[in-house]
This record gives C-alpha cells, structure tokens and sequence, in this order.
C-alpha cells in the first residue's frame, strides 16, 4: 500500500483518449482532489451554475467523481455520479476548468460518467444544468415530469436527504437551488455517441 497522500489510481481504472491534438487521462478521484475541485466549483457556485457544499460532503462523496487530467498532471476537468435508485442516476459537479472549456473535456468526462452508470446497473441518468446543448448533444432530452419513475418508487425517494433527490423530485424546498436550471435526463438504452 501507498504511504498517505501518494496513492495512485491503477492503471486498469484510467482511460486515455485524445481529443483534438489533447491527450485526457480520466481517471477515479482521490482524496486530495478535493482542494481542487473546491476551488473550481466556489466561483461557480459564486454565479449560482453549480451547488457549493461543505467540504466534507466532497470526501464523502469522493468516490463518486471521476478527474480529468491533461498529459501534463493538470486536473482540466471532473465530474460525479450519484446513484440515487436501481435505474437511476444523477451527473453532477460537472466542470470544466476555464482554460481548456470547448476542447472536449466536458464531452470525455461525461461519457465516462455514463460508461460507469450503464456498468452500475443504471438505465436512466439525470441532470440539472444551464448547459442544455452540451447535454442535448449527449443524448439527453428535457424532463417535463417524473414520468419515468414508478409512483412507489417517488414515495421511497421522498425519504432521502439527499439535495440532489430533492431537486430531481422538484420539491419546493430546493427551488431557490434549481430556479433557471433545465432538468434532463437521458435513457442510456437509447446513447448513441455524439458526432
Ligand atoms: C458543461 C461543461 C462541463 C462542458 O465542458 P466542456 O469541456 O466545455 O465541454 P466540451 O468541450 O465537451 O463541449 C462544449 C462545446 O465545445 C464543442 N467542442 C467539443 N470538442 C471540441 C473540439 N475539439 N474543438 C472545438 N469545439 C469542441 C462542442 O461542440 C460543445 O458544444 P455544445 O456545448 O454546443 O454541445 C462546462 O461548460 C462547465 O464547466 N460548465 C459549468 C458547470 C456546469 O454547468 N455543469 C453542468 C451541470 S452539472
């Protein structure tokens, strides 16, 4: 075992793909990631684009994110995925760092996200986000209602005290959260990968 603060991911969890004339390796998040991703989310929580929480929820949650890395070691980008039911998950904490948006890194990490929800067991992927078209390029579609969920399966949701849930549930209480948001999901039966 790796002394604390060294450990790598192995070589079997990274993928290597090459975008453009840019190499991105994505690869599971570590525990000291979480600096990094602190300080990439803040300012986008500053302009209300994604949910800042507390940094233990960022440990908690840390091995849901996957990093981007260029073939520099500079974290370019990440993303999480929170499972929240058999056939459900959420993307989220979603980001690009500012210098490489529009080189596809967004694309790469959220096809890596997707791989790992159709891995999961998961069919069904949703997400809360301004980026419509980014999202629509994906293979996700605007989500009017809860009509892909079960009404038994609404009522099991509702016990959760997960955020996320609550926004996907639409409940009042996390309306000031998702105002101006579009809420999408995308049936991974369905993925095909974009041009
Ligand atoms: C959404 C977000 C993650 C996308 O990241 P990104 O790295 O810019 O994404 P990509 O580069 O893969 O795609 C962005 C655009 O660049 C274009 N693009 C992708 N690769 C490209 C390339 N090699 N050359 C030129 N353009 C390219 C795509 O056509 C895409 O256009 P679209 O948005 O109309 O679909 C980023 O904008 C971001 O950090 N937003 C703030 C946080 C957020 O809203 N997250 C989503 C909710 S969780």
């Amino acid at each position: 075992m790796s002394a604390a603060g060294t450990a790598e991911s192995s070589p079997e969890q990274k993928i290597t793909v090459t975008v453009g004339r840019m190499e991105i390796t994505v690869r599971p998040a570590r525990t000291q990631d979480v600096k990094v991703i602190r300080s990439m989310v803040q300012p986008l929580a500053t302009d209300r684009v994604l949910l800042d929480k507390d940094q233990v929820a960022y440990f908690e949650a840390i091995q849901e994110f996957l990093m981007a890395e260029n073939a520099d070691g500079e974290i370019v980008g990440f993303g999480a995925l929170h499972v929240m039911w058999e056939d459900l998950a959420e993307v989220r904490t979603l980001a690009t760092a500012d210098e490489f948006q529009g080189r596809g890194v967004g694309g790469v990490v959220l096809n890596a996200l997707l791989d790992k929800a159709a891995e999961l067991g998961v069919q069904h992927v949703f997400c809360l986000t301004f980026e419509t078209s980014f999202f629509k390029r994906h293979g996700f579609e605007v989500m009017n209602d809860q009509s892909v969920l079960d009404p038994s399966v609404f009522n099991q949701l509702l016990l959760s005290t997960d955020e996320g849930v609550a926004e996907f549930l639409d409940l009042a209480r996390v309306k000031p959260n998702t105002l101006g948001n579009t809420r999408m999901i995308v049936d991974l039966a369905k993925r095909s990968d974009p041009a």
